[in-house]
């Protein structure tokens, strides 16, 4: 006991001499620890004892990480009532209370245990503090059921339903006052698990539910090789925790007193802590942003639209883009024919009012929902199954990623309703349909107003509908499939089948007599193009054959029907495989070259060897497919223009398209043309290559973008850094220097300084000849896109064509 006493007294460095010793980690009745002493945790990794946050004057007893230049503070007892002078005192009482006391003796701050036999504090490696029985062990008291405004790894938000004690984080009034300010982050456990930033009474972010693997608003924080999340809902508790599985990684989470919750991460030697991950992030993140019924897409601007079927309350806020303040049913459910669509890649509403009915097929779930008349939308989440709402669908937001879909109900008459415009336009060139994604639907409704002003300027151009096929034999003409055919081979175009909802209508999958499957877009009705028309149009576009193009199978018309057929590609696209940890291994420094020429290959083919040329404009990663063998096929056209043979460029007020993809030239002034597509294919290089997407690396220096970090790995003659790990170590370095440098010069500032994709082709398949030095790639930092943007929004309207 005495030996203890006197570690204590030498503190730090005898701590860290005996690392596993008692001495200097546990605290007993005898000893007290007063201002310049401290404990240390077992590792050495934390110590307790009296600080001064920030600039304070003020002393508190708190945990702070030990021996790094900033000594963080993670956690703080006497939050409420600071110490007047390094006078405070640490005791602890032989019935095992913990008291601090100032020096006039008055109690400032204490755990409130009693009635312990031998107890001891002991700072735990975790930065928890324990007071325990020392020999049966019995925990009396640990400080991280009593957070502050910092989660430790390891560490429980939300429920120990045995004591009713509900664990959540608070906010610090400022940096040097660690009392308690106006902002909580709480698990809820309503309905579906998620997590709630409140600021005072009033919410202002949710993660979303809990999906199992993470929390659905935060798609790119699933469990990875760096953290694990864990949800823990049974009878004795209903909490949230997260571990750091890389030993090199020290890592919390922040609730700072400005109300953002931040991911804070250093490596072990590094010093400084990055933000790993925040939020509130973005507008979309704000809570209801767009109001009730309304939905928040960041991607484009204003981001604030109204679910299918809905109309703005106000539609004069709306157009001023001021105060959105939420969307009303245009027309009033039937309960007995409502039907539902799907909304894909979304933030689920606020599940406050939700209800979960345990595991369930999307069709028992479909099924219930349509049965009660008072539910507006289901959907199946994983850890819950079945979840069903009720009257108004509030905060929800789309992302470019995650799986998982909102059904929304709908009177019949409003599903029908969604209808290209297209079919209205004198045909000047032809064109295009939609194969995939879901792009459209919703920008379609969100620009309506604005297209109605808009759509008379631009008779021009931009009309249909997409596809190309591969020779099948020498025939010409394009299959016509019949009705029952389809209807057979798509189980009557049945929910299951249901691939996604393209901007154009549902695509389905299917499978002929024959065993061939297929893909079948199902365009929306009430298009008032003739059969005529639409039959001639598409076997014209089926005429574009490419091994690097989907291809088209044929058509089907009946009635009011129109169906377009494609092959089915098994493998999805390519941002399946190289963004994700796992699959992308699949894809050897070979393969990625293969894929790279294919889509080169496709592309060129579009821009000059088929007897149209043809603009893709959205080219991107999610818009490259893959067949079995993995070989690339270039798809959606729905954007696509074709030019006259000897047109260069063209000028439109709407640029569609993708950001992260586009050239500075047709983001910000409209002009497109093969060189727009040339950067696109650039950007999806360096993607290729390291396995990263364009808008979203290197948290550290959050204002490059791939482009720019490869822009200076190359001018620092470092360029092999940015190869994806999963390439693995061999690899031609000659060859990858040059298709980083091909690379470099699609995605030029100057449209005039890239190449054609001839020569693009050229180059990538031969590897001797000198390349050109690349200059400054255009858009190299991550942001100013949108800043730039929006100053001159007058002049953008981003958007897709509407009715
Ligand atoms: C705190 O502990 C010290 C040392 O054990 C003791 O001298 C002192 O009286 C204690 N103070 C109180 C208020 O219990
Ligand atoms: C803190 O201590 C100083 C000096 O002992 C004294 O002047 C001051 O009034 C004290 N403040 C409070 C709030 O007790
Ligand atoms: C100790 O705390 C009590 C209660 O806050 C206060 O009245 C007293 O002045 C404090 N003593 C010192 C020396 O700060
Ligand atoms: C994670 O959750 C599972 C069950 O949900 C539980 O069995 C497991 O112990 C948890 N792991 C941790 C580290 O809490
Ligand atoms: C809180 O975090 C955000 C995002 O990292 C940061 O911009 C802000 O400055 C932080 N506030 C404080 C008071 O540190
Ligand atoms: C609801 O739809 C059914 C079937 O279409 C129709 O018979 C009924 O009249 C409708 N009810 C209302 C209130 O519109
Ligand atoms: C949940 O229901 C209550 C009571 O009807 C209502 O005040 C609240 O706005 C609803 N919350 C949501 C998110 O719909
Ligand atoms: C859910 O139900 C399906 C069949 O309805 C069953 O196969 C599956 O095992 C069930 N899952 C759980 C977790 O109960
Ligand atoms: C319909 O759903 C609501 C909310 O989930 C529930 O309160 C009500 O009992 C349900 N009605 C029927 C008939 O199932
Ligand atoms: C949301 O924006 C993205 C931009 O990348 C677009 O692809 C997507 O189609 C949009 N979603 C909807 C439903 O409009």
């Amino acid at each position: 006991m005495a030996l203890a006493a006197w570690f204590l007294v030498l503190g730090i460095s005898a701590a860290a001499i005996l690392v596993h010793g008692q001495p200097g980690h546990t605290m007993t009745p005898a000893k007290s620890i007063v201002d310049g002493q401290s404990l240390i945790s077992s590792g050495g990794t934390f110590e307790l004892g009296f600080i001064s946050p920030g600039d304070s004057n003020n002393r508190y007893l708190g945990i702070r990480y030990k021996g790094t230049p900033v000594k963080t503070v993670v956690w703080v007892a006497n939050r409420i009532s600071p110490l007047n002078g390094s006078t405070g005192v640490l005791n602890l009482t032989g019935d095992g209370n913990l008291v601090l006391l100032n020096s006039t003796g008055y109690i400032i701050w204490s755990t409130g245990t009693t009635n312990a036999i031998n107890p001891v504090a002991q700072l735990q490696d975790s930065g928890n503090l324990v007071l325990i029985e020392r020999t049966t062990k019995k925990l009396l008291w640990q400080s991280f059921d009593h957070p502050g405004n910092t989660l430790l790894p390891g560490m429980k938000l939300g429920w120990d339903l045995r004591t009713n004690l509900n664990r959540y984080l608070t906010s610090w009034k400022s940096s040097s006052d660690p009392s308690p300010g106006d902002y909580y982050y709480k698990l809820h456990t309503d309905a579906v698990p998620e997590l709630v930033l409140w600021r005072g009474s009033v919410p202002m972010y949710r993660t979303g539910p809990w999906n199992g693997g993470g929390f659905n608003g935060i798609p790119e924080t699933k469990t990875n090789n760096m953290f694990r999340f864990n949800l823990t809902s049974n009878k004795y508790e209903a909490t949230y925790t997260f571990q750091v599985l890389d030993n090199n990684i020290i890592c919390h989470v922040l609730l700072n007193e400005t109300g953002v919750v931040q991911r804070l991460v250093r490596s072990k030697q590094n010093l400084a802590w990055d933000p790993y991950w925040w939020f509130p992030k973005d507008p979309c993140d704000t809570y209801a942003n767009c109001g009730a019924n309304g939905v928040c897409n960041t991607s484009y601007s204003p981001s604030c639209d109204c679910l299918r079927g809905f109309s703005p309350k106000s539609p004069q806020n709306w157009k001023m883009r001021i105060n959105f303040d939420g969307c009303v049913r245009r027309t009033a459910l039937n309960c007995s024919s409502d039907g539902f669509f799907g909304l894909q890649q979304v933030k689920f509403p606020d599940t406050s009012n939700a209800t979960v009915h345990g595991n369930k097929s999307l069709k028992e779930c479909k099924d219930w929902c349509l049965k009660n008349c008072t539910c507006s939308a289901y959907a199946i989440i994983e850890g819950s199954g079945c979840v069903t709402w009720t009257g108004d669908l509030v905060d929800i937001r789309l992302f470019t990623e995650g799986e998982e879909n909102l059904y929304v109900r709908l009177a019949s008459s409003e599903l029908g309703q969604i209808r290209d415009n297209y079919g209205k336009k004198k045909l000047v060139n032809v064109i295009v349909v939609i194969i995939s994604s879901l792009a459209g639907f919703l920008l379609f409704v969100c620009f309506i107003q604005l297209l109605r002003q808009k759509n008379r300027k631009e008779k021009q151009g931009e009309t249909i509908i997409t596809h190309y096929r591969e020779s099948r034999g020498n025939e010409l003409e394009l299959p016509l499939f019949d009705i029952h055919t389809i209807r057979t081979a798509t189980n009557n175009f049945s929910e299951d089948n249901k691939l996604g909802e393209g901007g154009f209508g549902p695509v389905y999958k299917g499978q002929l007599e024959d065993g061939e499957k297929i893909a079948v877009k199902r365009l929306s009705k009430g298009s008032v193009q003739g059969i005529h028309e639409f039959t001639n149009e598409v076997s014209l576009i089926a005429k574009l054959q490419h091994r690097n193009l989907v291809r088209l199978l044929g058509c089907c018309t009946e009635g009011e029907e129109r169906l377009l057929v494609y092959e089915y590609l098994q493998n999805t696209s390519l941002d399946y495989f190289i963004f994700d940890r796992k699959r992308s291994a699949l894809l050897n420094w070979q393969k990625r070259l293969d894929v790279i020429i294919g889509i080169a290959r496709g592309l060129l083919y579009l821009h000059q060897d088929s007897r149209l040329k043809i603009i893709h404009r959205d080219l991107k990663a999610s818009n490259i497919l893959l067949d079995k063998e993995l070989n690339p096929k270039i798809s959606d056209f729905g954007t696509a223009r074709i030019f006259k043979v000897d047109q260069t460029e063209a000028n439109t007020i709407r640029v569609v398209g993708t950001y992260g993809y586009m050239s500075p030239e047709y983001a910000m002034d409209g002009i497109f043309s093969v060189k727009s597509d040339v950067f696109s294919f650039g950007v999806l290089v360096l993607e290729i290559l390291s396995g990263k997407k364009n808008r979203m690396i290197n948290q550290a220096e959050a204002r490059v973008n791939l482009l720019g970090h490869a822009w200076r790995l190359w001018t620092e003659d470092r360029c092999l850094e940015i190869l994806d790990e999963a390439v693995g170590c061999t690899y031609p370095e000659s060859k990858i220097l040059r298709c980083i440098q091909v690379a470099l010069l699609c995605v030029q500032e100057g449209s005039e300084d890239r190449p054609t994709m001839a020569e693009v082709v050229l180059m990538l398949s031969t590897e001797s000849g000198l390349l050109p030095q690349p200059q400054r790639p255009g858009f190299y930092t991550a942001t100013p896109l949108m800043e730039r943007n929006s100053a001159s929004s007058n002049k953008i309207t981003v958007t897709i064509e509407g009715r």
